[in-house]
């Protein structure tokens, strides 16, 4: 009923010549691949050279950020019509980095959704624990504290249009990965929530992905948990042969 969803979040690595050429190893990697949808999230500089590599391939072009206004003097920043017209099809909102390193929150999150949703496009809502707070038993409501807050203005008709990311922040980058159990109690979690704002058949609908040192080892079992629909990859996104070995696990 949900079809998987494989995306890399590259964050700040990649020129744009090293961008094209990811992307194109990338587009090969996963050309016979049916079954899965698999998306590619570059950083802001090398959205449009690789949406002109991703022409024609079923890859699907993300970006990793978006402001919350729709334009104005905001320096730096980028608006969601402008990721737009570039053929941006997700962009990833709430990751932790942005969380830790730029003060964004729950309020800002569901404002930048809104913003993408507005412009025709499909945000990945980030949420995750830190390490103090899983072992604090503070998990599963610092979780559903940041679905509520940041999903819930949407309203509840959004919830077909948009993709959750469970992303624990101690599994970021560390390779030590959330167990299949662990994302699976998560995610069940995250479902049952979503479904308190939107009912059931909606919760039902939404893609939930795991993120987290997920690796060509560790994707097949954690993508085979019932309500792990996907990932969203970091680290092992910028290699196309383990990207795309991740993608296949999600048959
Ligand atoms: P890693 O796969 O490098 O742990 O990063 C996960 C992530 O933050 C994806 O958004």
């Amino acid at each position: 009923m949900r079809t998987p969803l494989v995306a890399g979040n590259w964050k700040m690595h990649k020129t744009v010549t090293e961008a094209v050429a990811l992307a194109e190893a990338v587009a090969a990697g996963v050309r016979d691949l049916a079954g899965v949808e698999v998306a590619v999230a570059p950083p802001f500089t090398a959205l449009a050279p690789v949406a002109r590599v991703l022409t024609n391939t079923p890859v699907r072009l993300g970006a990793q950020n978006v402001h919350w206004e729709l334009e104005g003097a905001y320096t730096g920043e980028v608006a969601a019509p402008m990721l737009a017209e570039l053929g941006v099809h997700y962009v990833i909102v709430g990751h932790s980095e942005r969380r830790r390193d730029f003060g964004e929150t729950d309020d800002l999150v569901a404002r930048k959704a809104g913003r993408v949703l507005g412009a025709g496009m499909t945000p990945i809502v980030c949420v995750g624990e830190t390490l103090e707070q899983r072992d604090a038993g503070r998990a599963f409501e610092v979780v559903e504290t940041q679905i509520r807050a940041g999903i819930g203005p949407l309203g509840p008709d959004t919830l077909e249009r948009l993709v959750v990311a469970y992303e624990p922040v101690w599994a970021i980058g560390t390779g030590r990965s959330a167990t299949a159990e662990q994302a699976q109690e998560m995610h069940a979690h995250i479902r049952a929530t979503l479904e308190a704002i939107g009912g059931g058949d909606a919760a039902r609908g939404v893609r939930i992905l795991y993120g987290g040192s997920v690796k060509p080892d560790n994707a097949a079992e954690l993508l085979g948990q019932p309500d792990v629909d996907g990932a969203l990859v970091g680290g092992a996104s910028l290699q196309a042969e383990a990207f795309a070995s991740i993608a296949r696990s999600a048959l």
